[in-house]
C-alpha cells in the first residue's frame, strides 16, 4: 500500500482544457445571506491522472480521457501448457473526459453508461506490437510500448501502459497514450483444453489517457 499511496501523492495535477477556470483571486470575504445563494458551484476539480509507470511529461497538454471496452487477444502454441501469447486488441474508443472531469475518482467500470454515447474511434493492432487510435476529430495514432507496470488495482487487470506515438502511421497530433485503471483482459494461465493456434480473446476495459 505505501507504494501506492506515494504515487498517488507525486501523481500530477493535470487540468483538462475542458475545466472551468479557476474563480477570480481576490481577498477571502464571507458573503452576506443574498451572495451565499447565488454561489455558484465550485468548478469541477483537476484531473488527477492515476500513477503511471513514469509521470507525464511537463509540456504534454491532456486532449482526452478516452474509455476503451472490447478484447484482448491471445493465441495458444503448440505447447499447451504455456500460457497464450498477446496478438493484440480490439477495442471501442468512447470520450470520458467530460464524465471524469465531473467526478475524477469515477471508477473505470462506472464509466459503462457512457458506451450509450457514440462511440469516438477504434482502437486495434496493426501487428502484435503495433496498438493503433484512430480517433474522429484527433487523428490516427501509431504507437509502440514504451512502459509497463503491474496494474496496482491487482493482477487480474492488464498492465498499464506507456504508448508513444511513432511518426510512421501518426497523423494526429498525439504524443503519449497511457492505458490506466484497467479491468480484466488477461490471458489464461495456459491453453489447457484449447488446440494449438487458437485464438482466446477476453473482454478488457480500459481508460485511455491521451496527451499531445
Ligand atoms: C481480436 O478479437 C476480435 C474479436 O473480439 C476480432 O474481431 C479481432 O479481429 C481480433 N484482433 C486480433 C488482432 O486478433
Ligand atoms: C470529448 O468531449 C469533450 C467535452 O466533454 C470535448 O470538448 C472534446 O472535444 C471531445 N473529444 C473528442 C476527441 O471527441
Amino acid at each position: 500500500m505505501h507504494a501506492s499511496i506515494l504515487l498517488s501523492a507525486i501523481a500530477l495535477v493535470l487540468p483538462l482544457t475542458l475545466a472551468a477556470p479557476a474563480p477570480p483571486r481576490g481577498p477571502p470575504s464571507s458573503p452576506t445571506p443574498s451572495e451565499a445563494a447565488k454561489t455558484p458551484p465550485p468548478p469541477p476539480r483537476p484531473l488527477r491522472q492515476p500513477p503511471a509507470p513514469t509521470p507525464i511529461q511537463q509540456q504534454h497538454r491532456l486532449v482526452l480521457v478516452a474509455l476503451g471496452t472490447g478484447t484482448q487477444n491471445y493465441t495458444c502454441s503448440t505447447d499447451l501448457t504455456a500460457a497464450p501469447a498477446a496478438i493484440g486488441a480490439l477495442a471501442q474508443l468512447f470520450n470520458a473526459s467530460c464524465a471524469l472531469s465531473s467526478d475524477p475518482t469515477a471508477s473505470t467500470q462506472s464509466l459503462g453508461s457512457i458506451e450509450e454515447s457514440a462511440s469516438i474511434g477504434a482502437h486495434f493492432f496493426l501487428d502484435s506490437t503495433t496498438p493503433d487510435f484512430d480517433i474522429t476529430g484527433l487523428g490516427n495514432t501509431e504507437a509502440k510500448k514504451a512502459e509497463e507496470i503491474v496494474s496496482p488495482q491487482g493482477s487480474e487487470n492488464v498492465k498499464w501502459l506507456r504508448l508513444t506515438a511513432q511518426a510512421t502511421g501518426t497523423t494526429s497530433s498525439v504524443k503519449e497514450i497511457y492505458r490506466l485503471n484497467t479491468v480484466g483482459g488477461v490471458a489464461p494461465a495456459n491453453c489447457a483444453g484449447r488446440t494449438a493456434g487458437e485464438v482466446v480473446t477476453v473482454d478488457y476495459q480500459a481508460q485511455y489517457w491521451v496527451y499531445a
